[in-house]
């Protein structure tokens, strides 16, 4: 089981210090979330904020764009540092172009679906795409309740993977906590985000351990 935590639950007045914490927790992959305040009513980091911690950080980038105009800035976020790019399948007819763009970077391309999109939308890209990023909440703000209706898409996605023998990366982003980590994992999600279930607790590596204590680990 992979943990992204997502800095977006991180104290925005160190951030250099809260990455740290979470290498030192183990961990390999960093959330960072990008709103714009037209796809979601919120607004966050720019490519000047991945730029800053990418010269303080090793970890994998899982750049997640919840942006109306994604092509706008893919190219931006790749040389600011990002090591995978996730767009929403919301928000653009472009996919195939914005997919030729992260590979021609050799980066790591996703799609993420919010919890009322229909799955069918995805269909027509599950072949190419590294990851699947399944919203558990509404994207735009931390903090929310995961809505207990996406363990079935998560269910029905990972069936999808297997019977087809796509590669992708099932992530599960949003009201991911020490409570249902087991049944999100056991649904079929490859990788866990978690804000407030990590950056909101005082010590990291316990909060990590405990979001892997049930038998989430595959
Ligand atoms: C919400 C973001 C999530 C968010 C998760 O739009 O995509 O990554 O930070 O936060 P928690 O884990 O607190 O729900
Ligand atoms: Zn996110």
């Amino acid at each position: 089981m992979i943990v992204s935590p997502s800095l977006l639950a991180a104290d925005s007045g160190k951030y250099s210090e809260e990455i740290k914490e979470v290498e030192k927790a183990g961990l390999k992959y960093l959330h960072i979330d990008v709103m714009d305040g037209h796809f979601v009513p919120n607004l966050s980091f720019g490519p000047n904020i991945l730029e800053g911690i990418r010269s303080k950080s090793k970890m994998i980038f899982d750049t997640h764009l919840m942006i109306a105009n994604p092509s706008d800035f893919v190219e931006a976020f790749i040389k600011a540092g990002a090591d995978i790019i996730t767009i929403h399948i919301e928000t653009s007819d472009d996919i195939y172009n914005l997919y030729n763009i992260c590979k021609g970077n050799k980066k790591g391309f996703g799609l993420a679906v919010s919890p009322d999109t229909p799955l069918e939308n995805l269909n027509r890209y599950l072949k190419i795409i590294d990851i699947l990023l399944i919203m558990g909440i509404q994207p735009g703000f931390g903090g929310q309740e995961f809505i207990p209706k996406v363990l079935e898409r998560i269910k029905e996605m990972a069936v999808i993977k297997k019977t087809s023998n796509f590669n992708y990366l099932i992530s599960v982003d949003g009201g991911v906590s020490e409570e249902n980590a087991t049944d999100i994992a056991l649904a079929g999600a490859d990788i866990l985000v978690a804000g407030s279930a990590i950056f909101g607790k005082a010590d990291r590596s316990e909060a990590v351990k405990s979001l892997l204590s049930g038998n989430v680990i595959k």
